[in-house]
């Protein structure tokens, strides 16, 4: 009797579980409110002996919600006001209309979301949308309309993203003061391009981690399926971090890329890479290193940009446990370089010349981590290997974003 007990027991713990996980998967569809289980013992005619009954009660999200939200991005706010179809046709399809009225951007967008059933991992998105953007640091402005697929899939250790985008850009001037040469690159011009994104994350918070690794590793391939842009870019992303006495925190990250122009054609202003600024190389002016012309930044075609932090709780610890966790101190030192590099010459010239002119910066300051997706940093900050024609901001920065080195 007593053993038959047991069994039974474990059998409802097993139950339990299983019943569980399900429900975790029933909620990441983002189709229901509320699932609840209910386990109960067999009843009625076809009952089997010791069998089990488990019913999952659900609400469903309703056929169609509506948004208002805003969003702080790599430094700029906006509102957005969005539309969902959060099951279209019954198997977790998604249809989002978004409108968005920002500080520096105003841009719409039309997507198609199908995951795999059971798989959410394993996903598609179509999107269509026009999204304008000013770069106030080249004095460019940029209208985008274009398409997309992505494909996402993990594969052993790794997720992958397989993307096709076709764009249709329009280049103009934000300043009547604007550089000849950017306005050289003003007009129309047509890119579609192939990337492909591999990357494994072992951390345990995007925005505070405090033990694990990132490797992201980006390729993207223009010209091929047409359009005016033709290159091969390459860029890379690796973070490490180590926790450390009194839970401090020690991350280290490198970030680098290169871009290839194919068939003699040269890259374009919107290709390039950009550094500097409270998201990378701090204590320089946002994206104001490297190659510039009258003030206008031009963007490089090779850079490298490493950092060293080390990040602690607040001296004595207010509001542990609570409010003051949201908070770190923040120690680092950050350097970088941004070229143009000439692809005639060898590989030892590109590395002599990725090695020349570094800028590096120190400093220290506080990090305010806004719930799991961004951060704001207010650094005291002093920038050391100030080229001429760079940026800088001595003393005070304060930067928000949502990706940093
Ligand atoms: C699609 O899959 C990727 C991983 O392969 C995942 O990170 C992403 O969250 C999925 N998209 C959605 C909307 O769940
Ligand atoms: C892949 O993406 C999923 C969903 O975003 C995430 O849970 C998982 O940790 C990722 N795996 C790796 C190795 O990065």
């Amino acid at each position: 009797m007593f053993t038959k007990s047991i069994i039974v027991f474990l059998c409802w713990l097993q139950v339990m579980k299983k019943a569980h996980v399900a429900r975790q998967r029933l909620l990441r569809l983002g189709i229901f409110n509320e699932v609840e289980v209910l386990i109960d013992t067999s009843e009625g005619a076809d009952a089997l002996p010791n069998g089990l009954d488990v019913t999952f009660e659900v609400t469903e999200i309703k056929r169609l919600t509506g948004s208002y939200n805003t969003m702080v991005g790599n430094n700029e706010g906006s509102m957005v006001l969005g539309l969902k179809l959060p099951n279209m046709f019954g198997r977790a399809e998604k249809l989002t209309f978004q409108f968005s009225y920002g500080t520096k951007e105003t841009s719409y967008g039309l997507s198609f979301f199908k995951p795999q059933p059971g798989h959410f991992e394993r996903n598609l998105t179509l999107n269509m949308y026009k999204v304008t953007g000013q770069f106030p640091w080249s004095s460019l402005k940029e209208t985008d309309r274009g398409l997309s697929a992505e494909l996402n899939f993990p594969l052993g250790m790794t997720n992958h993203t397989l993307k096709w985008e076709g764009v249709w850009r329009e280049l103009g001037c934000l300043a009547r003061s604007a550089s000849f040469a950017v306005r050289e690159e003003s007009g129309h011009s047509l890119k579609s391009a192939l990337s492909h994104t591999v990357s494994i994350d072992s951390r345990n918070s995007a925005i505070f981690p405090s033990r694990g690794a990132l490797l992201r590793i980006n390729q993207e391939l223009a010209g091929y399926t047409g359009g005016d842009a033709s290159f091969l870019k390459e860029d890379f992303e690796l973070q490490l971090n180590r926790r450390l006495f009194w839970d401090s925190v020690l991350s280290a990250s490198l970030w680098g890329g290169m871009l290839y122009p194919i068939g003699g054609q040269p890259s374009c202003i919107a290709d390039r890479f950009y550094l500097g600024g409270p998201t990378s190389v701090r204590g320089f002016g946002m994206y104001s290193i490297g190659p510039q012309s009258e003030g206008d930044y031009l963007g490089g075609e090779a850079y490298w940009a490493g950092g060293l932090h080390l990040y602690t709780p607040l001296p004595f610890r207010p509001g542990k446990g609570g409010f003051g966790d949201l908070f770190r101190t923040h120690f680092f030192l950050n350097a970088g370089n941004l070229c143009n590099l000439n692809y005639g010459e060898g590989p030892r010239a590109h590395l002599q010349k990725l090695a020349e002119c570094i800028r590096w910066s120190y400093g220290a300051g506080i990090v305010l981590r806004l719930g799991n997706i961004a951060r704001l940093e207010l650094n005291y900050c002093v920038p050391m290997g100030v080229q001429s024609g760079d940026r800088i901001c001595d003393g005070v920065q304060f930067g928000a974003g949502i990706r940093f080195l």
